[in-house]
C-alpha cells in the first residue's frame, strides 16, 4: 500500500492558512464601483426624516439631498437612484404629477446635475408614488392595471426625467412592452445615449413593505398586492423570458429584484445572456438585517460585506443597496 494514501493529497485548507493566500485566490471582490445608492426625496427645505421601518435611511428635501449626494460622490459611488415621497394632494387616478416638468423628481435631478455633474443619476419609473391607489399603473373600474394605457404615461414620465438631465431610466413597473416604447420615444426625442436599467425580473414580493412606508404609499394599495403584473416567486424560467424580452426591446442593463432570495436568477441571467446584470437588495432585506444588528444578534459590518460579496459571486455586476454609503466608507477605510 502506498504510504501517501493515508494522507489527503489535496489539502484544500493549505491556501486558507494565510491571509496572503486567501487574498491571492479570492475569486470575487466587492468594490465601491459596484454600488448603486437608492435615495428618497421629499418637498420643502432643510428637511431630513428617517424612515421608521428603515433605520439609517432618510428622506431629504432637495437642498439636503444635494449635500448628501456630494458626500456620495466623494466616496466614489458611481450612481444614485432617486425615489419621490409624494404629498397626498399630488396623487391622482391619472398620475399626472409623474410627468410634471416641475415635479419633485424633475427638480431634484436638475439640482443634483447642477451641483454634481459627474455622478450618474438614475430614476425609478413607475406610477405608484403618484396614484391614489398605489398601483404602478392606471386602473380600470375593477382595479385592474391597464397595460398599454399605463405604458403611455410611463413614457411621458421617463421623457420628463431625461429632459431634466437623468442619465439612467429604471422602469420598475413590469408592464409589457414598456422598454420598447421608451426606447423608441427616446430615440425619436434625440436621447440616443439614455441608458435603460430594466427591472426585468421583479417579483410580487413581501420584502418591499418598508419601501412603501418610505414613499408614503403604505396601506393604500388597492387590491392589496401587485400580482397581476409583478412575477410569481414560484417562477424562475419565466424570469429569463422577461430578461430576454427587455434586452430585445432595448434595455442596456437588467435587474433582478428582490436580491438575496433570488440570487439563483442573477446567476442564470448572467450565464444565459452575459449582459450587465444588477440586483436590488430591497427595503425588507435591509430592515431584517438592521433589526438583527440593533438587537446585537449579528455584526453589522461583516454581515453586510458578506451579503454583498455573495451578490458578486452570483454574477451581479452591481448591487442597489441601502447600505451603499456605509459600505463605501468601509471600503475606502481599508485602502
Ligand atoms: C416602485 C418600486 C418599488 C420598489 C422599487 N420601485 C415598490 C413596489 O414595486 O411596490 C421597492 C424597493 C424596495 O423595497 O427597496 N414600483
Amino acid at each position: 500500500m502506498n504510504e501517501l494514501s493515508q494522507f489527503p493529497l489535496r489539502r484544500m485548507r493549505r491556501l486558507r492558512a494565510h491571509d496572503f493566500s486567501r487574498r491571492l485566490v479570492a475569486e470575487n471582490q466587492l468594490t465601491v464601483d459596484d454600488l448603486i445608492y437608492p435615495m428618497f426625496v421629499l418637498e420643502g427645505s432643510g428637511r431630513i426624516e428617517e424612515v421608521s421601518s428603515m433605520p439609517g435611511v432618510f428622506r431629504y428635501s432637495i437642498d439636503e439631498l444635494v449635500k448628501e449626494v456630494k458626500e456620495i460622490e466623494a466616496l466614489g459611488i458611481p450612481v444614485i437612484d432617486l425615489f419621490p415621497y409624494v404629498e397626498l394632494d399630488k396623487k391622482s387616478l391619472g398620475a399626472e404629477e409623474a410627468y410634471n416638468d416641475d415635479g419633485l423628481i424633475q427638480r431634484a435631478i436638475r439640482a443634483i446635475k447642477a451641483a454634481c455633474p459627474d455622478i450618474g443619476v438614475m430614476t425609478d419609473v413607475a406610477l405608484d408614488p403618484f396614484t391614489t391607489h398605489g398601483q404602478d399603473g392606471i386602473i380600470d373600474d375593477n382595479g385592474y392595471v391597464l397595460n398599454d394605457v399605463s405604458v403611455e404615461v410611463l413614457v411621458k414620465q421617463a421623457l420628463s426625467h431625461l429632459e431634466a438631465g437623468a442619465d439612467v431610466i429604471s422602469p420598475s413597473d413590469m408592464m409589457d412592452g414598456r422598454i420598447l416604447a421608451m426606447r423608441q420615444a427616446f430615440e425619436k426625442a434625440g436621447f440616443v445615449n439614455a441608458q435603460i436599467m430594466a427591472y426585468s425580473a421583479k417579483y410580487a414580493s413581501c420584502f418591499y413593505g418598508p419601501f412603501r412606508d418610505a414613499i408614503g404609499s403604505n396601506g393604500n394599495i388597492k387590491g392589496g398586492n401587485k400580482k397581476t403584473y409583478q412575477m410569481d416567486p414560484a417562477n424562475g424560467r419565466e424570469a429569463l423570458q422577461e430578461v430576454g424580452l427587455d434586452i430585445q426591446e432595448g434595455a442596456d442593463m437588467v435587474m433582478i429584484k428582490p436580491g438575496m432570495p433570488y440570487l439563483d436568477l442573477v446567476r442564470q441571467t448572467k450565464d444565459a445572456f452575459g449582459v450587465p446584470t444588477f440586483a436590488y437588495q430591497v427595503s425588507g432585506e435591509y430592515a431584517m438585517q438592521m433589526a438583527a444588528f440593533q438587537n446585537g444578534w449579528l455584526d453589522e459590518r461583516s454581515t453586510v460585506m458578506e451579503s454583498l460579496l455573495c451578490f458578486k459571486r452570483a454574477g451581479a455586476d452591481g448591487i442597489l443597496t441601502y447600505f451603499a454609503k456605509r459600505v463605501a466608507q468601509w471600503l475606502n477605510e481599508k485602502k
